[in-house]
């Protein structure tokens, strides 16, 4: 039998036949194997609940944070759920299904590479990820549109009862913090949310703009602060393992069936299992839009 493994994927989009397919294809090595799912699964509660149920059925854990696309409503959407509404369904969903969130007491990994305290977060963004020579968000959000780069959230993800995502953003970051803290300061962390903690990933995109919508400088130093082994993010649909502060970053996305395939796996005392593709769409194909 294989060591069990602390393994992560993110934004598996599975309203795409392809990737439903490889959802379903998923499968642990062993009984004992965790699974983290980075956010951007699907939107609509009920595909959500879809996909997490088939992983939970296989793993012995499943821990889940949102992702943007998880947040959305769409005009003609049944439930008419928004923002916060909405984000309290997809829990109660998971609770259901028997699947961890950022709401729940963090687990400890104590398989090969542990103990590690596991904290999934959900932070949002706070359009504080400035394009270049800018000093306020709005200053940023100008150069943006101007570029012709506007996320698809402005639209379709609803911060209510917040009056914007910034002002909900600053919410979770304020909770996710505290919680952090009150952590087991002789256990290290494995830290995951859907937007990446740090700027650095964020410097490759095609479309520099587009970081306005994919975190918050809050979080630069959690890693250092948490005492983090490891960083587990999705939403730019980039894969890769970067390194800061000796702590390694690892973008797990699986992304859009027209970004691409390739999966690869990494040992638990990596404790990441990276999937890969891109994603983004935006105004005119003109960014990212994971
Ligand atoms: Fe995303
Ligand atoms: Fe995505």
């Amino acid at each position: 039998m294989d060591q069990p493994r602390l393994l992560a994927v993110s934004d598996l989009h599975v309203r795409y036949p392809e990737n439903r397919a490889i959802v379903d294809g998923l499968r642990p090595a062993s009984d004992a194997d965790w699974l983290i799912v980075a956010g951007d699964v699907a939107e609509g509660v009920e595909d959500v609940a879809w996909a997490l149920g088939v992983l939970r059925e296989r793993f012995a854990t499943v821990i889940w944070v949102p992702g943007n696309h998880e947040l959305w409503t769409r005009p003609k959407d049944p439930t008419g759920l928004r923002g916060v509404a909405l984000y309290d369904a997809l829990v109660a969903a998971c609770r259901g299904l028997g699947v961890l969130t950022p709401e729940d007491p963090f687990p400890v990994w104590d398989g090969p590479g542990g103990p590690a305290t596991v904290a999934p977060l959900f932070t949002l963004y706070d359009y504080s990820f400035l394009p270049d020579g800018t000093t306020t968000s709005e200053e940023g959000l100008a150069v943006a549109q101007q570029a012709g780069v506007v996320c698809t959230d402005e639209h379709l993800l609803h911060p209510d009862p917040y009056p914007d995502r910034a002002a909900w953003s600053r919410a979770r970051l304020d909770e996710s913090e505290r919680r952090l803290a009150a952590t087991d300061p002789d256990l290290p962390t494995v830290l995951v949310n859907h937007w990446p903690l740090t700027r650095l990933p964020t410097r490759v995109l095609r479309h520099p703009e587009f970081a306005l919508w994919c975190g918050s400088s809050r979080t630069a130093d959690w890693h250092v602060r948490f005492r983090a082994v490891a960083v587990v993010y999705g939403h730019l649909h980039i894969p890769r393992v970067t390194w800061e502060d000796d702590v390694r970053f690892v973008e797990a996305s699986l992304g859009y069936p027209r970004d691409g395939k390739r999966v690869t796996s990494v040992s638990a005392s990596s404790r990441a299992t990276c999937c890969s593709g891109r994603c983004c769409r935006s105004r005119g194909q003109r960014a990212r839009d994971p």
